[in-house]
């Protein structure tokens, strides 16, 4: 009988299964053990000494390979517990020729698989929570129709809006908070010819000045310490072939200015930590409640990117100049909500229609909401509105002397750390300049709203 062992080139075979990851264990066809490697030892826990040249039945029981010797049959998958090693086996018969001379055992650590499995189910959920993330920026949830109004300014601002969506062109949206900037931006994206790529919205008020590079152009892994693994993509780079929403950019720091006008110029970016560029293909359309023109003049915003972005201006009158707009925004608020059954009774609005709306739409649609869970009949009524609007509804406008005070100190900091910058040694020598301490300025940067 040619055992596998006699055979001339055993040591080939040895070194060979050394060198193998799994645990292999071969007998002979007397269930005599010829064969462990390493990692079987490190599996097991039996060592060459303990078991080689031994039956393998004496040493170790509850084995099942001396069977494959009888039946020939293959085995796979069988579950094995040694000490506090889980690992699963597989088994198969040795053959010269139709007999069988012999067997092999293969068994892998759960400790690896369980590890795999492990990194396997990471990788999977962060697969789908990137597959929600790119779905909801193609989905934009507005488009052209859901802009209620008839007034000539709202209009006005429509026809330059869709003739925008029809170019190329970078497109800024002027309006003042809650005028629905958002809404047109994502109604442009949704009728331009790149509406089958994503559309991604980026707030630049309310990402820190710190990470906003970062966000917008992503990095190399090791750019920085808390830096994951493999770096990461930014928003420019999701949205290629689509349209970037640079919201609040009015908020956006001079420095950060200057780097996406480049790519708006040069049409490529470069990942933080990287020295490659890479070409981007995306329309940006920026909105802000700003006056872009005044900041421009306090060297708060840059000139050239305003020109830039300025080649479609769409100006969106505020609710204050367009209070004719409110029956039937009164009346697109209670259908959306499902309550055909409600109206408004005269008085209604009448006081909405004296209340000036420095919140516009959003205000009016929250105070209808309100409205609607008020009421105790079927007809909306002065009573049923909320305090703020019944007592300032004679409101012309007029601010506070608080308002007036918090705004020239808002301004006057604000010039001071473009001068300074804002960094700490920028901020160090602003509070220096203002005669106050750091801590002090650090106070109003947080309660004045101010970006930095
Ligand atoms: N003409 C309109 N018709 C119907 N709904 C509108 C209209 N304009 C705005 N809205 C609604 O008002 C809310 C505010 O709109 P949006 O978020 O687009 O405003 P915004 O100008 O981006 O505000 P902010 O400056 O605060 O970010 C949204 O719920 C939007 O659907
Ligand atoms: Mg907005």
């Amino acid at each position: 009988m040619s055992l596998l062992i006699d055979d001339n080139d055993t040591n080939w075979y040895k070194s060979i299964i050394q060198a193998v990851n799994d645990g292999i264990l071969v007998i002979d066809f007397y269930g005599v053990v010829q064969i462990i490697n390493k990692e079987y030892t490190n599996i097991t826990g039996v060592t060459e000494s303990e078991i080689v040249g031994e039956l393998l039945r004496d040493v170790r029981p509850g084995a099942e390979l001396p069977e494959v010797l009888l039946d020939g049959k293959i085995r796979s998958g069988v579950f094995r517990k040694e000490g506090k090693n889980n690992y699963i086996v597989d088994m198969a018969p040795i053959y010269n020729g139709n007999k069988i001379i012999g067997a092999v055992s293969v068994c892998k650590s759960l400790k690896e698989v369980h590890h795999l499995t492990q990194e396997l189910n990471r990788s999977k959920k962060r697969l789908k929570q990137l597959e929600e993330m790119v779905e909801s920026f193609h989905r934009t949830t507005y488009s052209f129709e859901d802009i209620v109004g008839q007034n000539k300014g709202l209009l006005n601002a429509i026809h330059t809006a869709k003739k925008a969506a029809g170019t190329d062109f970078n497109i800024l949206i002027l309006g003042e908070s809650g005028t629905g900037k958002e809404l047109f931006a994502q109604a442009i994206h949704h009728i331009s010819s790149r509406n089958s790529h994503p559309f991604v919205p980026v707030n630049c008020a309310a990402i820190p000045s710190t990470l906003l590079e970062s966000e917008l152009f992503g990095y190399e892994e090791g750019a920085f310490t808390s830096s994951k693994k493999g770096g990461k993509s930014g928003l420019f780079d999701l949205a290629d072939n689509g349209t970037l929403f640079l919201d609040e950019i009015g908020d956006m720091p001079l420095e950060m200015q200057a780097k996406v006008l480049r790519v708006m110029q040069d049409g490529v970016i470069r990942k933080v930590g990287s020295l490659h560029e890479r070409k981007v293909n995306v329309r940006v359309i920026a909105a802000t409640n700003k006056d872009l023109e005044k900041m421009i003049s306090k060297e708060r915003f840059r000139a050239d990117l305003y020109y830039r972005l300025n080649t479609f201006q769409i100006k969106i009158p505020s609710l204050k100049s367009r209070k004719d707009d409110i029956p039937l925004l009164v009346d697109y608020f209670l259908q959306n909500a499902n309550l055909h059954s409600l109206s408004p009774d005269e008085s209604f609005i009448d006081l909405l229609m004296s209340y000036d709306w420095p919140g516009n739409i959003r205000e009016l649609k929250n105070t209808i909401h309100y409205a609607m869970n008020m009421t105790e009949s079927s007809r909306l009524k002065a009573g049923d509105l909320p305090d703020t609007i019944n007592r300032n509804g004679q409101r012309s406008g007029e601010k506070t002397l608080e308002r007036i005070i918090e705004e020239t100190e808002r301004d006057a900091i604000l010039d001071v750390l473009n001068k300074t910058g804002t960094d700490l040694k920028g901020k160090k020598l602003a509070a220096k300049k203002l005669n106050i301490s750091l801590a002090t300025l650090y106070n109003k940067i947080s309660r004045l709203d101010i970006p930095f």
